[in-house]
């Protein structure tokens, strides 16, 4: 029987701006497909937290410093995820790359917001604020962000959604992020999860 929705859970690490752009378009009926049902941070502190808490979100945590290894830790995050009953991942700002144990136990079933177009400035290292410097520094004048499938290569699954912009003269690392979070993640992110959970519900 095709379902009414996906259940999704959210891995965060850090202020959670893409969580809330995810929980506003729900709430808003840019996501229907998919409901929030769970967030998981590997930062007790991370502000997302919140963001889910105040939308009546469950939440839990699971520190790398609490699990003797890094399969450990993996380990419990996927107990989580599957004693949640959780059909899709999204990876919104997880600063942690998943091993292929993980990624290839949820084929075509997580996907990872990036702040460039991929494949520039991707992989290994670049997270945050380091894709925006690295960005500058090589003087591109047009950048953005990516929603891809997880896969075990880091930031080389398949391409969902891409937003570019331009950068403006002046940008600094800071602004240039901002700029690329508000006019690329936050509109392509909620857009490609209602697009991969309608797939999946159908
Ligand atoms: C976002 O810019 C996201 O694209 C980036 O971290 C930021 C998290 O912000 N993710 C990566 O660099 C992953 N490689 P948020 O916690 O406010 O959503």
């Amino acid at each position: 029987m095709a379902k009414e929705f996906a259940k999704v859970a959210v891995l965060v690490s850090g202020g959670g701006t893409n969580l809330q752009a995810l929980i506003d378009a729900e709430k808003s009926g840019i996501i229907k497909s998919g409901k929030i049902s769970l967030v998981i941070s590997n930062k007790s502190d991370a502000y997302a937290l919140e963001r889910a808490k105040n939308a009546g979100i469950e939440t839990a945590v699971v520190l790398k410093s609490d699990c003797g290894t890094k399969e450990e830790f993996e380990n419990r995050i996927m107990e989580l995820i599957d004693g949640h009953d959780i059909d899709f991942i999204v990876l919104a700002g997880f600063m942690v790359i998943l091993s292929e144990r993980f990624t290839s136990k949820y084929p075509k079933k997580i996907i990872n917001v990036h702040p460039s177009l991929i494949p520039s400035f991707c992989g290994e290292g670049f997270y945050g604020l380091r894709v925006h410097e690295a960005a500058l520094s090589y003087g591109v004048k047009v950048t953005g962000a990516t929603v891809h499938f997880v896969n075990e290569i880091p930031d080389g699954g398949e391409i969902i959604m891409q937003k570019a912009v331009e950068i403006r003269e002046g940008d600094t690392p800071e602004t240039l992020q901002k700029y690329v979070m508000e006019n690329c993640e936050w509109i392509i992110l909620p857009r490609a999860l209602e697009k991969v959970c309608a797939d999946i519900i159908k």
